[in-house]
């Protein structure tokens, strides 16, 4: 599992994260952002839309990879391989979440906050981690801390990363990936802004 995801995320800095509520957004969104030069993108399943944008994406932009995000159930988890989602995020580690994903053997980034969800998450064979919500729970201080004594996990942050903060966070030998919604504003998705969207994920494809 844990080299799926280095395959996947293998020449990715920075994953787009997206919440889409219709078809125009979502295949105009994904759109700027494949042509930008970010191809891996999240699809929060936050909205009642995302399990229809994930499979519409991966018909209609087939070059571009699609995670699902915020799966936080075992249904979800489901969902989101019927979907035809080429990985999955979740923001937190139940014990119902490590197991569905070690049964499936789907690739699986689990999230966690403390040093003991990450423990449990690398007992349960995970070593690629999502920190979230990373800025509040400490950011960088917090993955230089843990190099030390946990030298195996690598950490994809999320939760407050921006264009400010990511090459900070891109320089520590433990994190493998940012992700973040600061290349997908709300209010351009909803001004359908597909040029604005495109310089943004230009910008961060060159992190
Ligand atoms: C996530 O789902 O990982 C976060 O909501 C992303 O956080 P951001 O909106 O601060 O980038």
């Amino acid at each position: 599992m844990i080299n799926k995801i280095d395959d996947i995320f293998k020449n990715i800095n920075v994953i787009p994260i997206l919440s889409l509520d219709n078809l125009d957004d979502t295949i105009g969104v994904a759109k700027a952002l494949v042509n930008g030069g970010l191809n891996v993108l999240e699809v929060t399943l936050r909205t009642d839309y995302a399990l229809q944008a994930i499979k519409e994406l991966k018909s209609a932009i087939p070059e571009a990879t699609i995670g699902a995000g915020t799966v936080t159930t075992a249904i979800q988890f489901e969902n989101a391989i019927k979907a035809n989602a080429d990985f999955i995020f979740s923001p937190g580690s139940t014990k119902e979440l490590l197991e569905v994903a070690n049964e499936s053997n789907f690739p699986t980034i689990p999230g966690v906050a403390t040093i003991s969800e990450a423990m449990t998450a690398l007992d349960s064979g995970f070593n690629r981690l999502k920190l979230f919500p990373a800025e509040a729970i400490g950011g960088i201080d917090f993955l230089k801390a843990v190099i030390g004594p946990f030298p195996e996990l690598k950490f994809c942050p999320t939760g407050g990363i921006s264009l400010d903060n990511a090459s900070k966070y891109l320089s520590l030998g433990n994190v493998f990936c940012v992700g973040g919604s600061w290349i997908t504003p709300k209010e351009l998705i909803k001004s359908k802004e597909w040029n604005k969207i495109q310089l943004l994920a230009s910008e961060s494809s060159g992190l």
